[in-house]
């Protein structure tokens, strides 16, 4: 419950941003959202769409004890689409309610929402939350949910 500086940090799941094939438009979209909310972003990384090195940086971030862990991409049907699974594997407690949030709402925009699989939970002190990976989408969901982070993210220290 104590009032603390609000840190962030961002992971965007993309095999070919991590190649250096596409360039990520979808993890600055989420650092100036962040921003804007009055976060400050500690750091933002690409990863290809591997559930072993996102899981060693979801556990890095969370043991550094920054607040809020956001990802985009890798949620929906693909085949290397991997991120909630990642997410489900490094976390002690899920928080359902925020992607049903993000799903319910999204769906008023598009009804492909509900082909995202994103989820969100708690990984020590961290509050993880997937995101889809086009920077539409991004902007959308996470407008959605991101007024209300910071009521849960204080509890959770
Ligand atoms: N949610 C919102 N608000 N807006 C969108 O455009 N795109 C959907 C969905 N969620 C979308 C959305 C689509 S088309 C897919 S395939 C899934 O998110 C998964 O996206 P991802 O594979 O990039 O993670």
């Amino acid at each position: 419950g104590e009032k603390l500086p609000l840190d962030a940090a961002i992971i965007t799941a993309s095999d070919k941003g991590s190649r250096g094939e596409r360039v990520d438009k979808s993890g600055p979209k989420v650092k100036e959202m962040l921003e804007a909310a009055g976060y400050t972003v500690a750091d933002m990384t690409i990863l290809p769409d591997e559930q072993a090195a996102l899981e060693a940086k979801m556990k890095e971030y969370a043991a550094r004890g920054i607040g809020l862990i956001v990802t985009t991409g890798g949620t929906g049907f693909s085949p290397r689409d991997i991120t909630p699974e990642a997410t489900l594997s490094v976390c002690e407690r899920l928080a359902p309610g925020i992607p049903e949030a993000m799903r319910a709402l999204s769906m008023q925009v598009t009804h492909r929402a509900m082909l995202s699989r994103a989820q969100a939970g708690i990984c020590r002190r961290s509050l993880i939350v997937n995101l889809p990976g086009s920077a539409k989408a991004v902007e959308e969901c996470l407008g959605f949910v991101l007024p209300e982070l910071q009521h849960g993210i204080e509890i959770l220290r």
